[in-house]
């Protein structure tokens, strides 16, 4: 049984309780954060809450704790749960008013909701998936046009990820304009005559954090990255292709709608910037 915490209390799981008018429950109304731990810290804390920050302001919400707090909450929920490897769940919420309505409510006589909690993955870093790469279809992209606010807004994200299953896929990309914006839950790339291409941050993409470090440890590494949109085809002719996000750090793909990319196997970009990401990750996790 996890301990979980809401709106200021440390509970057990069962115990945890949100009301029915929540706008996250009604209206999708809120944002969240995924923040990975390794070796029970925390995998670059700091980035998540400038994003959950920027994610709040565009949807004028007022976080209900300061970042110090929110750094407290996330090492107790490490410490109560005795988390190594896993991740931890953040989400706020506009709160819940009295009654169903379009409206926003009043933020000064409904709080908003806070809610965090673990996801224990042992071996989170070790992922078998890393060695073999992953498979992935390509699917329209139908989201809304502010995909750089982390809402909780999953739907479409999830039916991919469910459309990818039933083709014995693990993942989507999703495809608009014939430029891949993304997958389901992570950032896309592909590697090409050994540049990393990678959609520029606009508000078509998360700006991913994983993505953000990873980046920067390419270019440390005399890297060459190109950030501007590539299409289906492009990808589909690749040496490499590969995704990052919180869960899955830098995570091969190795096949787009059936088509292998490059020897069909893990290439060695991906595997070193994975190698490279997971050393400076723990090295300064908090
Ligand atoms: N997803 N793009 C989308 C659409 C995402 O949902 C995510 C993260 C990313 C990668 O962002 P980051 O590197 O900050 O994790 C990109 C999280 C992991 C999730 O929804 O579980």
């Amino acid at each position: 049984m996890r301990t979980v915490y809401v709106n200021g209390e440390y509970l057990p799981e069962d115990q945890a309780k949100v009301s029915i008018f929540d706008r996250g429950f009604l209206m999708a109304d809120g944002v969240y954060e995924v923040t990975s731990v390794l070796d029970g810290k925390l995998v670059d804390f700091d980035g998540h809450a400038v994003r959950l920050d920027r994610s709040l302001s565009e949807l004028s919400l007022h976080s209900p704790v300061t970042r110090d707090e929110l750094l407290q909450i996330h090492r107790e929920l490490v410490a109560r749960n005795a988390l190594t490897d896993g991740l931890i769940y953040l989400q706020i919420t506009r709160g819940a008013p009295a009654d169903r309505d379009f409206a926003f409510p009043d933020p000064d006589e409904v709080p908003p909701t806070i809610v965090l909690f673990t996801q224990s993955k042992p071996g989170l870093a070790d992922a078998p998936a890393a060695k073999t790469g992953i498979r992935v279809i390509s699917i329209e992209d139908i989201r809304w046009g502010r995909r750089d606010i982390k809402t909780v807004q999953l739907l479409y994200p999830s039916m991919g990820k469910m459309m990818a299953k039933a083709k014995g896929c693990d993942d989507a990309w999703m495809v608009e304009n014939g430029y891949v914006t993304e997958g389901t839950s992570n950032n896309a790339y592909i590697v090409r005559d050994g540049r990393i291409v990678t959609r520029p941050k606009t508000n078509d993409i998360l700006h991913g954090i994983t993505r953000a470090a990873v980046l920067r440890y390419a270019e440390e590494a005399q890297m060459e990255v190109d950030e501007r949109p590539f299409t289906l085809d492009e990808a589909r002719a690749a040496d490499e292709a590969f995704v990052t996000s919180a869960s899955t750090f830098v995570m091969p793909v190795v096949e787009i709608d059936g088509t292998p990319i490059g020897t069909g196997a893990p290439g060695p970009v991906a595997a070193r910037l994975r190698e490279i990401y997971l050393e400076e990750s723990r090295k300064a996790a908090i």
